[in-house]
């Protein structure tokens, strides 16, 4: 079993290793609230168990539908924002070419809508429908959220418009709430095939229920593989009590240390593009989870080399504020060599032979010499690799994390009142009754 490893060498330019390990007896209490259901937000803690519960009869109805309108689709329009398409984007980013969108692999492309209002966005979405074949899934735990339901209104009108009334019922599929919310409905009503959100699983927690299951199913990835790995990993994270042993707890420690001595900034660094979408699901799931009551690491995210040429200043000299969070991948599905030449007129044949794989190491530990060099403390966070059983490690991982982590910091990790202020304020300028 491959496991993830956390490691903490880089932080003692900030917090040494006994003040780390101080906090282990906070984490274990933390970690035994979570398991026994007894802090905080405790009705939300559907997550913790997920893997190991999850009802095989709708995996099969939710293959049996991915199957039958993979047959019909050549892109799927998933509708849902923030915890209703982080997850579900994280993965598909991760695992499909760069140029999934050019290559068109056989599986329907993934597209996105309902995590914005931009005009344009819809007008170009709606023109790029006219001339392909397509499907929706709709996903909104409450069934109210706004940005949601105008898009699923404007692409629904679309889709009733091109394949008519009848037709477009069956290219549709509704995930939300069991019993309640506009969705809900709607999906009752016109008859939608529909998956239930568990009412203890809230949105950023909720990746591995059909909202994250059903996009990645229908994206071509094996989530049968996904769940073995959260499976795996949940096990680690339940049973082992030390932080030698078990990822979580330590990475919780960690960052409540350097959140106590100082630090405000955790910044995940990815060192490859396709895990930029891990860390805005990341960033959702710690900032929504933590950023409460004036306390929490503001999470941040930076891509490197590429960054490092538009960030790199600031986090080497500017204001010593943050951490650094570096994803490190062992071992890169291809290899790319450099070529030589012999002219050698750009003056890289001393790299002649190696993988882009050996230098982007070379940039990441340098990088980390760096940032450490300048104050700057570095968590490195390893997989093996990046496929569907190492990202349900890794989203069972963080998850996990993030549950002892938010007790640790001494909030209810799983709410999130704050969202609501925007809200109230949109609705009251766009006149909604009530507002
Ligand atoms: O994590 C959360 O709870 C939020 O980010 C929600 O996922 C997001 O606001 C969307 O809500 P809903 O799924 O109810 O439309």
């Amino acid at each position: 079993m491959n496991q993830i490893t956390v490691k903490t060498v880089h932080c003692t330019n900030k917090v040494d290793e006994k003040t780390i390990t101080q906090l282990l007896p906070e984490v274990k209490a933390a970690k035994k609230h979570l398991l026994n259901g007894d802090g905080a937000g405790n009705d939300f803690l559907g997550w913790v168990n997920l893997p190991e519960e999850i009802d095989g009869e709708m995996l099969n109805r939710l293959k049996a539908d991915v199957a039958r309108l993979k047959g019909k689709s050549q892109l799927m329009v998933v509708i849902g924002i923030g915890g209703s398409y982080l997850g579900a984007r994280m993965v598909i980013e991760a695992l499909q070419s760069e140029f999934a969108a050019i290559e068109r692999n056989g599986n329907p492309y993934i597209i996105y809508a309902g995590h914005t209002l931009g005009e344009d966005y819809y007008s170009q979405l709606l023109q790029l429908l006219d001339h392909e074949d397509y499907s929706v899934t709709v996903i909104s735990k409450s069934g109210t959220t706004t940005e949601p339901a105008v898009a699923f209104r404007i692409v629904k009108a679309h889709l009733e418009k091109k394949y008519g009334k009848e037709e477009a019922k069956k290219r549709i599929i509704a995930i939300t709430d069991a019993r309640k919310g506009a969705l809900h409905e709607i999906a009752v009503q016109e008859g939608y095939p529909m998956y239930v959100i568990p009412d203890n699983v809230g949105g950023r927690f909720s990746v591995l229920t059909p909202v994250g299951l059903l996009p990645i199913a229908m994206a071509g990835f094996d989530i049968d593989r996904l769940l073995q790995g959260a499976r795996d990993m949940r096990k680690v994270c339940i049973e082992k009590e030390t932080l030698e042993e078990n990822p979580a707890m330590m990475y919780a420690a960690v960052r409540n240390a350097l959140y106590r001595n100082g630090i405000k900034v955790e910044m995940m660094v990815s060192c490859q593009p396709n895990l930029r979408y891990l860390a805005e699901w990341w960033k959702q799931l710690y900032g929504e989870s933590e950023g409460k009551e004036h306390k929490g690491l503001l999470p941040h995210s930076i891509s490197i080399t590429t960054d490092l040429h538009s960030m790199g200043q600031y986090v080497q000299d500017g204001e010593r504020l943050m951490m650094e969070t570096m994803i490190r991948v062992k071992s890169p599905a291809t290899h790319v060599p450099v070529p030589t030449d012999e002219q050698n007129l750009d003056g890289i044949n001393y790299l002649v032979g190696k993988s882009l794989t050996e230098i982007n190491d070379c940039a990441a530990e340098g990088t980390i010499e760096a940032h450490v060099s300048g104050g700057v403390p570095v968590v490195e966070i390893e997989t093996e690799r990046i496929d569907e059983y190492t990202l349900g490690q890794l989203i069972y991982f963080f998850e996990f994390a993030c549950g002892v982590s938010g007790y640790t910091l001494g909030v209810n990790p799983f709410d999130q009142p704050g969202v609501e202020a925007y809200k109230r304020n949109m609705f009251r300028l766009l006149g909604k009754p009530g507002f």
